[in-house]
């Protein structure tokens, strides 16, 4: 069966549910967009009946998959959010690299072990884990509500009308959706799965709890808490940030547990294999080609839009850029007028553009 990095970035193929959104071509990320995903939509009711049973067949699911969505109204749409939601994520933190995440066509990558890979595999998860658990907290599932950890004060909490994130339901939920734990099987198994629950871990380390105070005059005499998600936007931060810092491994047999297990490469001379990789460590098998060029990784740079003091130089692969001069209008002459709003002209100046050459 498709493991779940695989099945979410196939899911792409769908369009965007929620219009609203920025569409997926051709778009444009300026940073700004609205991640915390899909306003809205929190009163909105499961879909009922045969529409959801539709709904998760047009999905690119194995057979087990395909039944979980049919017993679990909300998910199919919660699965097309999470892909949209993990790709804008992945094209946002690799916008500067030269593979930005363009997977049209070439998703040659998602079968290898590169760091890039590692990457998918985490974001998707994170991705999955962080909408389901909305999804929970925002009614639009029916099989799960609030977080209703004991200890905090969350019944409360639902009565003064905030509800937690159910972070506890949705990593639950997608243990069982990746299947059984594959136990040692081969290194590249082992790789994606470690990937995929660093993923999960950075959504998990996410969760704070948020308290509101009630009384007379801010007196606090009455405290609610409730746990809450970070923005996606710092997940995906973090996970970028493994992605920089992350660990070729190779396997070995652990004879006495009788199974396989990740390690670091031995440093040369060093007769011993080298440190297993920490939990929170993404991993990755091969190193990545360099997406200069076409190629069924990448579309190469030819035509990538650079920064001649900044990025041009590694962006463009020595291959060199041209540049293009384009007006482009912004405010000027503004003056406040009484009362109280800024009246401002439109000039127009020129801008220079740069883009590596093919
Ligand atoms: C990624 O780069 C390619 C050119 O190499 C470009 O066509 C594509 O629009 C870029 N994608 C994003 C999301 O910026």
């Amino acid at each position: 069966p498709p493991s779940l990095g695989i099945v979410i970035f196939h899911l792409q193929s769908q369009p965007p549910r929620v219009t609203g959104l920025p569409s997926l071509a051709p778009f444009r990320l300026t940073g700004r967009e609205v991640l915390t995903p899909f306003p809205g939509l929190g009163t909105a009711a499961p879909a009922q009946g045969g529409a959801h049973l539709k709904q998760c067949d047009l999905l690119k699911l194995s057979r087990r998959q395909k039944q979980l969505c049919r017993r679990e109204p909300g998910l199919a749409e919660t699965l097309q959010d999470a892909a949209h939601l993990s790709l804008l994520e992945c094209q946002f933190q690799f916008r500067h690299e030269r593979w930005n995440c363009s997977l049209e066509g070439r998703t040659g990558l998602l079968k290898r072990g590169f760091k890039e890979t590692a990457f998918l595999y985490a974001v998707s998860a994170a991705a999955l884990t962080h909408t389901l658990a909305r999804a929970c907290s925002a009614g639009r599932m029916e099989r799960c509500t609030c977080d209703d950890s004991p200890g905090l004060e969350s019944r409360q909490a639902w009565q003064w009308g905030v509800c937690g994130d159910n972070l506890k339901y949705s990593t639950k939920f997608l243990n069982n959706f990746l299947g059984p734990k594959r136990g040692s099987k081969d290194l590249r198994a082992r790789t994606d799965a470690h990937n995929t629950h660093v993923g999960i871990k950075a959504v998990k380390s996410g969760l704070r709890t948020t308290c509101k105070c009630h009384g007379v005059s801010g007196s606090c005499a009455v405290r609610t808490c409730w746990k809450q998600l970070s923005p996606f936007r710092e997940t995906g931060q973090v996970l970028k940030l493994r992605y920089d810092s992350a660990v070729k491994v190779s396997s070995a047999t652990n004879e006495a547990l009788g199974r396989l297990e990740l390690w670091a490469p031995a440093r040369p001379g060093s007769p011993t294999q080298g440190p297993a990789p920490r939990p929170g460590d993404l991993v990755y098998m091969e190193d990545s080609p360099s997406f200069c060029r076409p190629s069924k990784y990448s579309p190469g740079t030819g035509g990538r839009v650079c920064s001649r003091e900044a990025s041009c130089s590694s962006l463009c692969c020595g291959r060199g850029y041209d540049t293009q001069s384009r007006l482009a209008a912004f405010s000027c002459h503004c003056q406040v007028q009484w009362c109280c709003y800024v009246e401002c002209q439109q000039c127009v100046r020129e801008e220079l553009v740069y883009t590596c050459k093919h």
